[in-house]
């Protein structure tokens, strides 16, 4: 490995170049505290699994023009961070690369030029940070935190301020870091796609991030809430958030039939799809006629035949891709928290060290709702 400088390494940072070069590494995550002018910070490797996340020492960086430097207090994951691990996630990145989409904290330095934000203020971002407002386009992956851009799992993040929203007061960095990407996400499939109404059936499948936030914003929305789990344990719980139809997917592997009699025969107004291929053929069944669908995730993987695409036809059903959302889409997020004090089901805290055990039990699907990783 080639010495870098620190001189090499702040002007890397104030470059903005993707992945600030390695000062030293270890390959345990019980790495002693920082010195003066560095950080802790992980990487994501060789992204062959779980032992590629690997905790690392940096220079402490500096903000360009534009950038912002955010003490990170809190962070969370989700189920794209595991595949980034695992490099199943938009192809291999640069082994810098420094995790995790979601994060909150303190601005603790500004770049010439910076005027969103100062000193002092309570932040988290957008993910695709280069995502203000308006329509998707696919230059958004580039800057996407923990993927294309240099992630929340670092003592301090280097930022464009362009990405950043000051926290409401009463959101603590926890339920900031919990909220961002689940929130945007399912914000965008019920209020930007589907537009729901009081009263429709919102279903959404598995417990994990982004069915609990859709669950959460669908009641806060006057829905009907349909949710479906592997596990009862985790139903039981989903009802005490206000879901008003639980269906046991492993036990009943005809799950789709079981919401229909749930509602009376006409089905669900609005998917969250978050399984995708392998079991479509069951939400087509579990639709209502000119049901909305919003494609996010393949959490099942790919299917043993093809879907039957016939009742998209004869449901006249509307099926669309997203893909997160807008810094403006979390900007009204925090509005609708703030006035309705909803908070984000976290499952588990980890510390900052114990990073590797937070991946590990997302890995294991046991939890429910969020995972979050907490600083000192
Ligand atoms: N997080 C986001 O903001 C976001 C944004 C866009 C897209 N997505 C996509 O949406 C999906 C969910 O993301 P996430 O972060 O919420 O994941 P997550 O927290 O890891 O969710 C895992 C949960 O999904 C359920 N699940 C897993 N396999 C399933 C299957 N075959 N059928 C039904 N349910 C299944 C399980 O719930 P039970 O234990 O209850 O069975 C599991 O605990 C992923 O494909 C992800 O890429 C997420």
């Amino acid at each position: 490995m080639s010495k870098v400088t620190r001189r090499d390494a702040i002007k890397a940072v104030s470059a903005g170049v993707a992945g600030l070069p390695m000062v030293s590494m270890a390959a345990s995550t019980r790495l002693p505290r920082a010195s003066r002018g560095e950080i802790r910070a992980y990487q994501i490797g060789d992204q062959k699994g779980l032992d590629s996340l690997t905790l690392t020492r940096r220079p402490e960086p500096i903000p360009g023009p534009g950038q912002v430097v955010v003490k990170v207090r809190a962070a969370a994951l989700n189920h794209r961070d595991l595949s980034i691990l695992y490099g199943r996630y938009l192809g291999a990145k640069p082994p810098e690369r420094i995790p995790l989409a979601d994060g909150a904290g303190d601005v603790v330095a500004v770049g010439d030029g910076v005027t969103r934000v100062k000193v002092g203020d309570r932040v988290t971002a957008v993910p695709f940070t280069s995502w203000a407002d308006g329509d998707f386009d696919p230059s958004v992956f580039a800057a996407d935190l923990g993927s294309g851009h240099d992630g929340w799992l670092t003592e301090k993040a280097l930022l464009p301020e362009a990405a950043l929203v000051k926290l409401p007061d009463r959101l603590g960095y926890e339920d900031a870091a919990a909220l961002s990407a689940v929130g945007v996400t399912a914000w965008s499939i019920l209020h930007g796609f589907a537009a729901v109404k009081p009263g429709e059936v919102v279903l959404t499948l598995g417990t994990g991030g982004l069915s609990i936030m859709t669950l959460q914003l669908a009641k806060l929305a006057g829905a009907r809430v349909a949710i479906t789990s592997s596990s009862d344990e985790k139903l039981a719980k989903a009802r005490e958030l206000g879901a008003d139809i639980t269906v046991n997917y492993r036990t009943h592997p005809n799950w789709g039939e079981k919401i229909l009699e749930a509602t009376g025969g006409r089905g669900a107004d609005v998917v969250v799809e978050t399984v995708g291929a392998s079991t479509l053929d069951q939400t087509f069944k579990a639709c209502a006629p000119n049901a909305r669908i919003g494609f996010v995730g393949s959490l099942g993987g790919g299917a043993t035949t093809p879907p039957n695409f016939g009742p998209v036809i004869a449901k006249n059903l509307v099926i669309k891709g997203l893909t997160s959302g807008t810094r403006r889409t979390l900007e009204r997020l925090h509005r609708a928290v703030e006035v309705s004090g909803l908070r984000p089901l976290i499952d588990k805290v980890f510390s900052f060290e114990d990073a590797r055990a937070a991946y590990a039990y997302l890995e294991k699907g046991q939890h429910m709702g969020k995972i979050v990783i907490r600083f000192d």
